[in-house]
């Protein structure tokens, strides 16, 4: 599978952020993501509807919406209304998931679902075939510029096992994010992994375009 490479923009300068999504675009990145806190279900906050409203037109990349809040059910259609082109959800915040899914696909967007690194993988086995990603946290969620838990890679590798014996109708994109860089990126590459979220690897870098491209190789 082709890797692409989603530009997590929670390391951009906020004072700046048309012209870093625009250096996102130019560098070769093929998304952006957006990540959602609550300051409840992780112990930060971020920003929300109105500024995914706003800076939307300066992108012509696709939203990959990352809600690490407690009522996800609530902000699917605020967010779709916003201009998300896929929103992933946290497994830990809901007891059904498959509304959520089928709320997301109602609404014409690609659904994703994200365990944290404690959440045992095999919970997400039933939503193959109905979710189109899944995302496997390799960071506890909350801060950006956090370290690589190497344990996650077992989760990755069984989760594309699973999904390979499965042969579901979709093929399933697996999404990693937190701590990716040069380094890990071929780790995750190789356990499964096709979707690699990356924030301060890319907007702290002088050259995006050269760091986007290790990460891809
Ligand atoms: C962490 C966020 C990540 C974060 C990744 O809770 O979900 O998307 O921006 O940042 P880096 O790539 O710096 O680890
Ligand atoms: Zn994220």
């Amino acid at each position: 599978m082709e890797t692409k490479i989603s530009a997590s923009i929670l390391s951009a300068d906020f004072g700046h952020l048309s012209d870093e999504l625009s250096r996102a675009e130019k560098s070769g990145c093929d998304m952006i993501h957006f990540d959602v806190m609550d300051g409840h279900f992780v112990p930060n906050i971020s920003y929300g509807v109105p500024v995914l409203k706003s800076i939307r037109k300066y992108s012509g990349l696709p939203f990959d919406v990352h809600l690490m809040i407690s009522d996800p059910n609530s902000y699917i259609e605020p967010f779709a209304n916003a201009g998300a082109d896929g929103i992933t959800f946290h497994l830990e915040a809901t007891a059904n998931p498959v509304g959520i899914i089928d709320k997301i696909h109602s609404l014409g967007l690609r659904a994703g679902v994200s365990v944290k690194p404690k959440t045992d993988v095999s919970l997400l086995y039933p939503l193959v075939g109905i979710m189109d990603m899944a995302l496997i946290m390799t960071v506890e969620p909350g801060f950006g510029g956090q370290g690589f838990i190497p344990e996650t890679l077992g989760k990755i590798k069984a989760l594309r096992e699973y999904a390979k014996a499965a042969k579901a109708a979709k093929a399933l994109d697996i999404e990693v994010d937190g701590g990716i860089s040069d380094i890990t990126a071929p780790l995750v590459r190789e356990a499964g992994a096709n979707v690699l979220v990356s924030g301060s690897y890319l907007f702290k870098a002088t050259d995006m375009a050269y760091n986007c491209k290790l990460l891809k190789d």
